[in-house]
Order: C-alpha cells, then sequence, then structure tokens
C-alpha cells in the first residue's frame, strides 16, 4: 500500500495522496490542496514541482541516467539513427524495419515548403538570428496549414500535422543558413535519409553535395540523438503549457524554440563557443576564467557548467566528450578551443566551489566543438539543438493531448499594492 502524507496547517491534518512513478520516483499529490485548504504552494522556477506523469523521458540526476521510453542513451547514441529515435519517443516503440521504412517515406514526402515561404526568408535582414528566424517560420507554418487549427483533429490528421513539422524543419533550417550566406537555396531530395538530406541542404552547392562524408552524418545523428528529449525542461514544459491551451502544434514548437534560445538553456552552445574563443584571445589562462566564474561580483558564469537536474554528471556530456575527440581526430582537425574547454574542465572539477555547488560539464560544453567542426556558423548551434528536440517537443505535445490535461495556470502570491484610489493626472 502506498504511503500517505500528511500536512499540518495550524490544528488541522490534511492527508496527501503519494503517487510513485514506475522508476521509483515519489510524489505528493497536491491537486486538491486549495480546494481542501485554501492554501497553494509556492515553488518560484519549479524546482520541486512534477507538472505531469510522463512515460516518455527518465532521468536520474543524481546518478546521471538519461533513457528514452527505458532505453538507456548510452545505447541510443550508439547504435540507432535519428528517426529511430524520433520513432520511439513519438510513437512509444522501436519502429519495426516496416515501419520504419513507411515513416521515412512520409517523412521525405512533406520536405518541401510552401513557395510563397521564401518570401519571409527574403524578408528578415540577412545577420538576424537563426534562432527568431526559426522561431517565426515554425509558426508561420499553420497560416499555410490552417486544418492544424482544427480541434478535435482525428489521430490522422494530428499525425500529419506531426510529419509536416518534422518533415519540414531540416528544410527551414538549412535555408536559413543559406540565406545568411546569401547562397541560392537547395531543394530536398527524396532519395536522401533526414539527416543526409538537411546535410546537403545546408553544405550542397547547386544541387547536390557529390559526396557527403559519413563521420559527418554519424556525428550528426549522434548530437541530434542526444538532444532529443529531456523531459520537462523549459522548452518542452513551454511547448506542453502553450499546447494545453489547445493550440497547434505550429505554435506550440515556435513557442518551445523560443525558449530554448535563451543562454541559460539551448543558447548555452553558442555562448560557449563565445566564451572559448574569448578565453583564447585573452591568452588562455583558465585559472583568470575560473576565479571570474566564481567571483560573485562579476556577471560571468562557465557557461556550459551546471545543471538543475543533473548533480554528479550529464551522460550527454560524456558522450559528447568522447565524440568530440573522435570526430576531430577523424577529420583531422587541431582545433585549439577544445585544449582550453579540457583545462576548463580539469580546473573545475578540482575545485571545491564547482565540487560544493556540483556544477558539472553540460551537453552544451562540447557540442558546440563538434559543430563548429562540421562547418556551422556560432549562431546556428542552438538551431541544431532545436532540430534535435523537435521530436521530444512533439512526443511531449502529443502525449499532454492524449492524457486530456487541463489548460496550464500556475497560482501565485500577490505581494503589490491593496486597494488605492485612482488620482488625476495633475495630482501625481
Ligand atoms: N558558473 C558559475 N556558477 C554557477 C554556474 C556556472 N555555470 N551554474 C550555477 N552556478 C552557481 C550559482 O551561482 C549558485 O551559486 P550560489 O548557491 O552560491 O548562489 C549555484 O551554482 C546554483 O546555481 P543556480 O543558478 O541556482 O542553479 P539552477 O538550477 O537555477 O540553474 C543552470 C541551472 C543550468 C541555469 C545554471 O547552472 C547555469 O546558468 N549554467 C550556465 C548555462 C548553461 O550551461 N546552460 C545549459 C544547461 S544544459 C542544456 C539545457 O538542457 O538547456
Amino acid at each position: 500500500m502506498l504511503e500517505t502524507a500528511q500536512l499540518k496547517i495550524g490544528d488541522k491534518t490534511y492527508d496527501l495522496p503519494v503517487i510513485e512513478g514506475s522508476e521509483g520516483e515519489k510524489a505528493i499529490d497536491i491537486s486538491k490542496l486549495r480546494d481542501q485548504t485554501g492554501y497553494v504552494t509556492l515553488d518560484i522556477g519549479y524546482k520541486n514541482t512534477g507538472a505531469t506523469q510522463s512515460a516518455i523521458t527518465f532521468l536520474d540526476g543524481e546518478l546521471g541516467i538519461l533513457k528514452y521510453r527505458g532505453y538507456p542513451i548510452e545505447q541510443l547514441a550508439a547504435k540507432s539513427s535519428f528517426i529511430e529515435v524520433a520513432y520511439l519517443l513519438i510513437y512509444g516503440e522501436l519502429p519495426t524495419e516496416e515501419q520504419l521504412k513507411a515513416f521515412n517515406f512520409d517523412l521525405s514526402h512533406h520536405t518541401l515548403v510552401h513557395e510563397d515561404m521564401k518570401k519571409f526568408f527574403d524578408g528578415f535582414p540577412s545577420k538576424s538570428h537563426p534562432m527568431g528566424q526559426l522561431s517565426s517560420l515554425v509558426c508561420s507554418l499553420s497560416a499555410f496549414y490552417p486544418e492544424s487549427l482544427k480541434q478535435n483533429q482525428t489521430p490522422e490528421e494530428l499525425n500529419l500535422s506531426i510529419i509536416k513539422v518534422l518533415a519540414k524543419m531540416p528544410t527551414i533550417v538549412s535555408w536559413i543558413y543559406k540565406k545568411s550566406l546569401g547562397h541560392p537555396y537547395i531543394y530536398p531530395q527524396n532519395k536522401y535519409d533526414y539527416v543526409t538530406n538537411f546535410l546537403n541542404m545546408t553544405f550542397g552547392q547547386r544541387t547536390e553535395v557529390v559526396d557527403i562524408d559519413p563521420v559527418i552524418v554519424s556525428a550528426m545523428n549522434t548530437l541530434l540523438i542526444l538532444h532529443a528529449d529531456h523531459e520537462q525542461n523549459c522548452s518542452t514544459s513551454t511547448v506542453r503549457i502553450v499546447g494545453s491551451s489547445a493550440s497547434n502544434i505550429y505554435a506550440s514548437v515556435s513557442a518551445g524554440i523560443s525558449a530554448l534560445w535563451g543562454p541559460l538553456h539551448g543558447g548555452a552552445n553558442q555562448e560557449v563557443i563565445e566564451m572559448l574563443q574569448k578565453i583564447q584571445e585573452d591568452g588562455g589562462d583558465t585559472d583568470k576564467w575560473i576565479a571570474k566564474a566564481k567571483d560573485k561580483n562579476d556577471p560571468f558564469r562557465l557557461m556550459g557548467f551546471g545543471h538543475r537536474v543533473y548533480k554528479n554528471f550529464d551522460p550527454r556530456a560524456k558522450i559528447i566528450k568522447k565524440a568530440c575527440d573522435d570526430i576531430l581526430e577523424k577529420l583531422g582537425i587541431d582545433d585549439e578551443v577544445l585544449e582550453i574547454a579540457k583545462k576548463l574542465e580539469e580546473v573545475a572539477l578540482k575545485d571545491p566551489y564547482f565540487i560544493e555547488r556540483k556544477l558539472y560539464p553540460n551537453v552544451d560544453f562540447y557540442s558546440g566543438i563538434i559543430y563548429r567542426a562540421l562547418g556551422f556558423p556560432t549562431d546556428m548551434f542552438t538551431v541544431l539543438f532545436a532540430l534535435g528536440r523537435l521530436p521530444g517537443w512533439i512526443a511531449q505535445w502529443k502525449e499532454m493531448k492524449e492524457h486530456k490535461e487541463p489548460i496550464g495556470r500556475p497560482r501565485q502570491i500577490y505581494t503589490g499594492a491593496t486597494n488605492r484610489d485612482y488620482t488625476d493626472i495633475k495630482n501625481r
């Protein structure tokens, strides 16, 4: 029998149900708290609040465990493809050969974006940040597919919206990049798999890259898999909460992209490389920068370090660090910035400030070095995170709908002025 939590307020005691997840995580169910007691809970930043019950991703921050639908991230990163993982996240099971073939077929037949969308690409200043463009362009898909606005979509209609956003995202991302260079857009080609098609549209000239290096395709698959979902993080919670008002999938994903953009979340991968370059230009004195990160009067933080949930190590960072060494070696690249990153990590991990606060390198610490080696400019890094996170956002949005979750609407504790009488402007 499950335990019950007791809450004592004044001389009254309330029994609160305890919920246990499949991995043994426990939660006190306060969903009826306000009705029963008149109180709400206060948890700024949701540090102790479970917003949903989800069967998609499990992570244990103390032990550094991450699993998608029960499969360890290490196995998926080593053996799977991004599209297989996307299928797993969205539909709950690894696909059979036939299911994967059908999924790939559907995806490759929805890769084109409406020709009118080119006007949007043209309208953005060429130096505008790719994340702002991506968020707007994904939201604008709802204008081209108004059937997605329909409430009570059939499962088939809903699935078509899912396929469309997943299929069109690589085209949009690569066209944002092409636009930044002032180069012609390269159209998707059905003969390529998802990742190769993306790389072709990004790095191809005229129509196609003659020879796409399998090392790059494999590195890209790994990176996208590692970013594919991370349970109720800031952007995913945003997608679920926007979707909970019955907003369409394009608007919900677009909101997630905006949330991801911030430097404390996905935007950190751009910030990490910029920070490493700055340290390099400054002479490479890592001790000086560690001291700055520790100084409470200095706003500088060690970007790519620390995590709300991981308090031991980030399993994604472990895989990425190894992949980073392998890829640079395979591509014959000697990047001084990687040496600075390793030195920073070494110094930080021995420093009591970082040890006491359990601050370790996160997924963003080494990913930028790989993106750089693959030829992406810094301001595209967070867009690549978004491309990877898309299946997770979709899976979480779909789950939220299937669970028929109510609209997300937190409470607050009001601390402003109480009653005041309006005064005429001349008397203020
Ligand atoms: N450098 C220096 N000090 C830090 C850092 C850092 N990167 N991160 C946390 N701290 C300190 C912080 O100052 C605080 O110290 P004190 O207790 O003395 O006030 C303590 O560690 C706890 O930090 P917090 O900000 O309360 O922790 P949080 O859970 O609210 O924030 C975080 C988590 C990821 C926003 C934060 O660690 C951070 O800003 N890291 C740098 C940005 C970054 O790399 N973000 C990517 C996260 S992983 C990718 C993703 O999923 O988004």
